[in-house]
């Protein structure tokens, strides 16, 4: 079975893809209601409404290179799948939202996956875009901000190994902080 993180991944290409300059990502998890939101929020091209429709539409795609568009079909069907839903707010020339709500007893509900690597790897691959990643459960959060990395590291590249090294381990620091020592 696939894993979140993966889509995490496709999401966050497509706002690569459509130009933008920061890429925001929110994990948010709330026990209670046993929800787990996966945001990816873009300023980017954006979409007019009948692109938005088209897109959901796994037979839609602007690659010229292979003819069907499964990124955004196979994270809605990981959503719907769990009793959830996926949906994109987008506006052409400011960015593109999109959300996807999972009911995390769902038995088809799919494991997050590594999503530091995820978040690690997107930042790194794409050093000229800003990224913030934010997790939270439950009203407590923890957020990474490639902006706020820049200013201190001054003229650090985020992809230097030791930078690179860091961020994972703060991620992943501050992801167990969160969970209580609770992996998933
Ligand atoms: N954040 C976004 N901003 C602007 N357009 C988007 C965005 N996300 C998706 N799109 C549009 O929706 C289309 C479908 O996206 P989807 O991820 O489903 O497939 P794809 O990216 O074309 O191909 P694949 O993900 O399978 O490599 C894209 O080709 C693009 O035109
Ligand atoms: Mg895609």
């Amino acid at each position: 079975m696939r894993e979140l993180s993966l889509n995490i991944l496709d999401i966050a290409q497509n706002s690569i893809a459509a130009g933008a300059s920061l890429i925001n990502i929110e994990v948010a998890e709330d026990t209670a209601k046993k929800e787990l939101l996966i945001s990816v929020s873009d300023n980017g091209c954006g979409m007019t409404q009948e692109q938005v429709s088209n897109v959901l539409d796994p037979f839609f795609t602007t690659r010229t290179t292979r003819k069907v568009g499964m990124g955004i079909p196979l994270f809605k069907l990981a959503a719907e799948q769990t009793g959830g839903n996926l949906r994109i707010e987008s506006e052409k020339g400011k960015g593109t939202t999109t959300a996807a709500l999972f009911r995390t007893d769902s038995i088809d509900f799919t494991p997050l996956g590594d999503v530091t690597s995820t978040i690690v790897i997107l930042i790194s691959m794409n050093t000229d875009r800003d990224f913030i990643y934010k997790r939270s459960r439950d009203g407590e959060s923890f957020a990474l901000s490639t902006a706020e990395m820049r200013e201190i590291l001054g003229g650090v590249p985020l992809n230097e190994p030791e930078v690179v090294e860091w961020m994972k381990d703060y991620i992943n620091e501050q992801t167990n902080i969160l969970l209580g020592g609770v992996t998933q």
